[in-house]
């Protein structure tokens, strides 16, 4: 028992060790490995993308993000200023896209003459994109990308 009891102790002296010394380099954290005592100077606020330019969609199904900049843009039970723009009735002014015709369904795929529910916080599905460096890479490839890929391996066999 009294064996056991060591082998347990040094198994953690050991773990804490590697995670001290060792870990402690590869942990990514928000605070760029500085230590805890430490101030860093925060990152500047990076900037929201406002061209303009509907962004090409990664799969059909996909929410497009936002091309255009949303601060100060209410929306809440009273108020919904996208839908001040994108509401069927507004776009011929707006020169907004019409939310789409699944933003007028219920669940039960009925058309409603007015946003349905399960859409009015548009935020919920649909984000601005800032300037910012990723965090992690992305090595995400569309359909199109993966058929290619595809068909030139066939080729090859
Ligand atoms: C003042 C009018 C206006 C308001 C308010 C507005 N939009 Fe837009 N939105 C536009 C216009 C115009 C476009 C077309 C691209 C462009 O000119 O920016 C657009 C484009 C979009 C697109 C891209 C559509 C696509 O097919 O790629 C999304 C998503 C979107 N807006 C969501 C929102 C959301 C969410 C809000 C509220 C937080 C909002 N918009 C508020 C005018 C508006
Ligand atoms: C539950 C998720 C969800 C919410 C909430 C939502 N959308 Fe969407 N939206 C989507 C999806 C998914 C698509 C693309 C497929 C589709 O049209 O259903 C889309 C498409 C769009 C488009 C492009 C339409 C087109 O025909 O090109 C616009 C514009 C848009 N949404 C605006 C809005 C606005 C404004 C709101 C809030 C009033 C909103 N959406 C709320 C998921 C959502």
């Amino acid at each position: 028992m009294k064996h056991l009891n060591w082998i347990l102790v040094s198994v953690g002296v050991i773990a804490i060790f590697w995670l001290t010394f060792v870990a402690a380099d590869e942990i990514a954290t928000l605070r760029h490995g500085a230590a805890i005592d430490e101030e860093v100077v925060p990152e500047a606020i990076p900037r929201v993308i406002d061209t303009d330019i509907r962004p090409q969609r990664s799969y059909p199904m996909q929410p497009p993000t936002i091309p255009h900049k949303t601060r100060g843009y209410e929306l809440n039970l009273q108020v919904n200023k996208c839908m001040s723009c994108h509401a069927r009735t507004r776009t011929e002014e707006s020169r907004a896209p019409m939310i789409s015709v699944t933003h007028y369904m219920n669940r039960d795929g009925n058309f409603l003459a007015e946003i349905s529910p399960r859409r009015y916080f548009c935020n919920q599905c649909h984000v601005n994109q800032t300037a910012a460096r990723p965090m992690i890479e992305n090595s995400f490839e569309d359909m199109d990308v993966l058929l290619e890929k595809r068909s030139e391996e066939e080729q090859e066999d």
